[in-house]
């Protein structure tokens, strides 16, 4: 077990010696004393401490015997010097601790038989440990529970003012919600002001709660702990993958609880920069979409206008022979799939497998397209790599990191909370560059509000000022003198003044972010949908490489251009080649060695290299009536894509639709066969995080109603059109991957990659690169901008079938405006206007939001009622295919 760094973990403190229980003991000088007996492998009580914030010494049970004390001290708040003398056990201590345990207890009621921590209590746990059987002078405190919160009931009856609950949110999770307010007489724990809670949400405060003071609203008085089934598994929100116990009874889910807890307190804080154990909202309280009564339970089938329920026998024949006759008369061409990247790895290899082998076609892709193919295309092609190179490590220890285009707290709060970390243990350098006020923009060194769509603008100004200022890494530039010369020419007639007064940001802001960002031995860059959903989100991410290249960032340790990803297994779904430019393992289609490969493990013929559709092809194939069948796994486009896509048309024009989901999507109505398909909590498999980490995901709790998972569903198809394939489990399923893929299935250790962009330079980049910095995108001249994005709350259109996290963040149906532009347009809170963009208007009401930046307004991506998504302009990446439909100019008229 290591020490946790006391301030800065870059200054080395002197090494000292001091003496445990009669053993000599190296540390290092000014550390909790707790962490050095802890070193040692020795545990002692400790009911207030926690490895992943400072001590605050209240719980008065970490007691130990220094020489020439008199009293007992409290070891995690007193700090190790040179020659201390300790002895941690000894009756004296045993009776002390014993005291301690009373005195919690004499102000603690005693129901822990209706307790959700009973059982689960360290408080519990001491006393039983102590042997407290009396207590003298035992007294009530009848504090009235606080139920105002939507997720977090609390009981300061039994608090034992331990403020793990403020720690944790104050110090790890930066967000310090909570406060003790002396009431009543006790020291109470309340929401910062005793207003009711308004936070993130997380639940991290109940993690750490040692008793059964904060209870979670959905699972209180349901079940004792031991009564649950607990499973660790994967969650199945975001690409963080933050590992969690899905605590579930035969086919409910009852709670999640996470790695973090009071139970699990003895880490080694050096080691959260892999991840603190938390959860986010999402994680945490987003669980009962899992056992919705709203979920499918049998197949359903066309018959006339309705869609009724069929077994699962005629459902799979009439798709069987509906594909078969399809393909048999108009060739596989006529053929397409799409799937979500909530699938596991097993499932999306299988899925490739059978649009390639059983249906011969590569027309295929997953939700990857949205956004996240921007990304990998340009470190593929620049980089060799096609994903993140660095992980959530480097990302914490880095000195310096560039967030752009990344409102992280909302899409990826985990991976905020270790940037979080990196301002905080770290002293990191944070520049934010945002069209909103972020959370952690109010955080970072330097937060720059941006105009709207001037992202690109934001990387020119980067690009251009590194230059300007040398502040080029001379071995990197050296190797690749042309290239090097062809960037200085590109950016040549890019003026600063002008990119400044175009973002937003001045130019003596440029100077000083690049220069922190070039000097710093470890920067990193972090973009996200304001850049990868946006038009030109291709070519940005390769100008975010241009900048790290030239500063000498690129390859080198703890250094790297990297993304986030909105759903759990956007990485996995590339990585096993669900895309028509892709086959598993990352090659491109027409990697003839990989070909090869396949066709031998596979005993099929490829589909031709260069064939094959993309999402937004696939969809205009079906409208011109090329594509007559679509399989359509856990995706709603329907939903998803605005109007002007004509997604209705093109699904209408089929003549045949499949969708296979857990839930009946609007795109799913209008299908001929609907599949019932479990969710991730019913099935084993894996997922690849941001990092590039496969982490599992298990099967947590039966199947609701005839759902099946969908690899099994996939397989049935395979074999009914012709295939002979075996896999009875996920397992079978990954045997088969490690073998075309070696080195896949990492252990949740990604390996570490070194990204090389030397062929890249010096194949076609002088050429290239002159069309990569030409300035910003004409936009329209609307007074307003209208983005659409993500919030904490809410996750893809999935998070909206769960209940609680509706009831936190539910549709107001409104757009958020700032107050100065509602008062400028004399608008009040809840005021309808009238929106319009170039595609359509409609009435809508508004809501006041600090967080948007002026002349913009914001409406959630998650809902569509009222269909804003149906404004938006798209704009399709003319390299990699991403439909751009986020942000669209707009006026506000009050009507
Ligand atoms: S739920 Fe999370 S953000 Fe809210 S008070 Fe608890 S720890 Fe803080
Ligand atoms: S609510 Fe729980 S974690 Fe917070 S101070 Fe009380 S006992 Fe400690
Ligand atoms: S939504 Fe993302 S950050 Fe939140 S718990 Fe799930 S994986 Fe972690
Ligand atoms: S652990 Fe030291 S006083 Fe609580």
């Amino acid at each position: 077990m290591g020490l946790k760094p006391a301030t800065n973990p870059d200054v080395e403190a002197a090494t000292i010696e001091l003496t445990i229980d009669g053993k000599t003991v190296t540390a290092k000088d000014g550390v909790s004393l707790y962490d050095v007996i802890s070193s040692t492998g020795k545990i002692i009580p400790a009911m207030c401490y926690h490895y992943t914030f400072d001590p605050f010494g209240s719980c008065g049970m970490c007691l130990v015997m220094q020489e020439g004390k008199k009293a007992p001290v409290r070891s995690c708040t007193a700090k190790a010097a040179a020659g201390m003398m300790i002895r941690t056990e000894g009756d004296d201590l045993f009776q002390a601790r014993k005291k301690a345990v009373e005195k919690h207890l004499s102000v603690h009621p005693l129901d822990c038989p209706v307790c959700d921590a009973d059982g689960h209590c360290e408080l519990q746990d001491m006393a039983f440990q102590h042997g407290v059987t009396n207590l003298a002078n035992a007294k009530q405190k009848f504090i009235p529970e606080d139920t105002r919160s939507p997720v977090l009931d609390f009981n300061m009856n039994r608090c034992i003012a331990c403020a793990e609950c403020i720690n944790v949110c104050k110090d790890v999770l930066m967000i310090d919600a909570l406060q003790f307010m002396k009431k009543g007489g006790f020291n109470q724990v309340v929401a910062k002001g005793d207003l009711p809670l308004a936070c993130e949400f997380c639940g991290d405060c109940l993690a750490v709660c040692p008793v059964g003071a904060i209870t979670n609203k959905f699972s209180k008085y349901l079940y004792k702990p031991w009564q649950m089934k607990k499973t660790t598994t994967t969650c199945n929100y975001c690409g963080d993958g933050c590992q969690m116990y899905l605590e579930t009874k035969d086919t409910e889910v009852i709670r999640v609880t996470s790695p973090l807890s009071w139970k699990n307190k003895w880490g080694d804080r050096a080691d959260t920069g892999k991840g603190h154990g938390g959860l986010c909202v999402k994680g945490r309280f987003g669980f009962e979409y899992m056992d919705s009564s709203n979920r499918l339970k049998r197949p359903l089938l066309r018959k006339g206008n309705q869609l009724v329920e069929v077994p699962w026998l005629e459902a799979m024949h009439t798709a069987v022979d509906r594909f078969a006759d399809i393909r048999k008369k108009h060739g596989p061409e006529a053929i397409a799939g799409l799937i979500t990247a909530r699938c596991t790895n097993e499932e999306l290899y299988l899925f490739q497998k059978l649009m390639r082998v059983a249906f011969r076609t590569n027309n295929l892709d997953s939700s990857a397209r949205y956004g996240h193919m921007n990304f990998v295309r340009a470190s593929k092609a620049a980089l060799g790599i096609g994903r993140t190179p660095n992980d959530w490590e480097d990302l914490t220890k880095a000195k310096a990191v560039l967030v752009i285009g990344s409102n992280l707290t909302e899409t990826n709060p985990l991976t905020s909370v270790r940037i979080k970390e990196a301002i905080r243990v770290y002293k990191a350098q944070v520049a934010v560059f945002d069209t909103a006020i972020t959370n952690l923009g109010k955080l970072a060194s330097h937060p720059f509000l941006i105009k709207a769509g001037t992202e690109g603008l934001v990387i020119d100004g980067l690009v251009k000022t590194a230059i300007n200022l040398d502040l080029v890494d001379e071995e990197s530039v050296k190797k690749h003198p042309q290239a090097f010369a062809a960037l200085k020419s590109a950016v040549s007639s890019i003026s600063l003044e002008q990119v400044a007064a175009k973002t937003g940001v001045t130019v003596e802001q440029f100077k000083e972010v690049a220069t922190i960002f070039a000097e710093s031995p470890r920067s990193i860059i972090l973009c996200a949908e304001g850049i990868v959903r946006q038009p030109d989100g291709y070519q940005n991410v390769l100008k975010l490489i241009d900048l790290a290249w030239i500063t000498g960032k690129l390859g080198r340790p703890g250094c790297g251009v990297n993304t986030v990803t909105e759903e759990p297994n956007e990485q996995g779904a590339v990585d096993m080649g669900v895309a028509p430019e892709f086959l598993p393992g990352l090659a491109f289609s027409d990697d003839q060695a990989m070909r090869d490969k396949l066709a031998k493990a596979w005993d099929a013929t490829l589909p031709q290299t260069g064939s094959g559709a993309h999402l937004t092809e696939i969809l205009k194939r079906c409208r011109s009536g090329q594509i007559r069948a679509l399989y359509v796994v856990g995706e709603n486009p329907l939903a998803t894509l605005p109007a002007s896509m004509e997604v209705r048309a093109g699904l209408d024009r089929l003549e045949l639709l499949v969708v296979q989901d857990p839930f009946l999507t609007e795109t799913g109505q209008m299908a001929h066969v609907v599949l019932p398909a479990t969710t991730s909590a019913e099935k084993d498999g894996t997922f690849t995080n941001l990092e590039g980490r496969v982490l599992r995901c298990r099967q947590a709790m039966d199947a609701i109603g005839e759902s099946v998972p969908d690899w099994q569903i996939m397989t049935a198809l395979a074999n009914g059109l012709g295939c002979q394939w075996e896999y009875d489990s996920a397992n079978d399923i990954q045997a088969e991957i490690m073998k075309l893929i070696p080195g896949y299935y990492n252990l949740g250790q990604p390996k570490k990659i070194v990204p090389t962009a030397d062929h890249y330079l010096s194949n076609g980049y002088a050429a290239a690169v002159g069309g990569r910095y030409k300035g910003v995108r004409s936009e329209t001249a609307a007074p307003f901008t209208l983005q659409m994005g993500q919030l904490l709350y809410h996750s893809g259109k999935l998070s909206t079938l769960a209940p609680g996290l509706i009831k936190i963040g539910p549709n107001t149906g409104r757009i958020r405006m700032h107050p100065a532009d509602m008062e400028r347009l004399g608008l009040q809170d809840g005021a309808m206007v009238k929106l319009s963009s170039e595609r359509g208007s409609l009435q809508i009401g508004v809501q006041v939001d600090q967080s948007v930046a002026p002349n913009t307004c914001f409406f959630p991506e998650h809902f569509n009622e009222p269909p804003v998504k149906d404004l938006m302009a798209v704009h399709i990446d003319p390299i990699t295919g991403v439909p751009a439909f986020k942000r669209t100019g707009v006026t506000i008229e009050k009507v």
